[in-house]
């Protein structure tokens, strides 16, 4: 689907109790086989949403960057959370062979963070999150394409 025909929205957290709000907001809304492609420049809270995204999903254990792993498996919630960190990842042909779409369009919710580095292999239909700076610190803007 064009971008243009989808719901976009602009959301404004001015600190991170806001950001769990909008994220257990969008939790509360995700289902079996939602891609979440979010991006935004270094630490502007890809992983921070995530953690919230999973405490929204029912998930209680500890969401932290997969480093060394390109997806951690997090279960336990209404939904398994699959997270993605692509930043190190040299291609998204590299992604598509470690079987990323065994996890796209299974029966889970993926989290994509520097999602902007694999768009194109990403399901076309993906949520699309950019996190952004706000002036104050503390202050972010979530633009979702639903
Ligand atoms: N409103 C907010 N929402 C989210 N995080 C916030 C907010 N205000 C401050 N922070 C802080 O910003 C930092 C975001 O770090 P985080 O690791 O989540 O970013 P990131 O985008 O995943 O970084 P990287 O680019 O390294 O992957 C955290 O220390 C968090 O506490
Ligand atoms: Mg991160």
């Amino acid at each position: 689907m064009k971008e243009d025909q989808r719901e976009q929205r602009v959301l404004r957290a001015q600190d991170e109790n806001d950001t769990k709000s909008i994220a257990f907001d969008i939790a509360g809304r995700l289902k079996a086989g939602d891609v979440i492609a979010l991006t935004g420049d270094l630490g502007t809270g890809k992983t921070t949403f995530t953690k919230y995204l999973a405490q929204g999903l029912g998930i209680d254990h500890n969401i932290n960057s997969p480093t060394f792993n390109i997806v951690k498996e997090h279960y336990g919630g209404r939904l398994p959370l699959y997270h993605f960190d692509v930043y190190r990842l040299g291609s998204g042909e590299e992604l598509i062979d470690a079987g990323a779409e065994d996890y796209f369009y299974g029966d889970g919710v993926s989290v994509v963070e520097w999602a902007d580095l694999v768009m194109d292999y990403l399901p076309e239909d993906a949520i699309v999150i950019h996190i952004s700076y706000g002036e104050k610190e503390g202050e972010r803007v979530y633009r979702c394409i639903f």
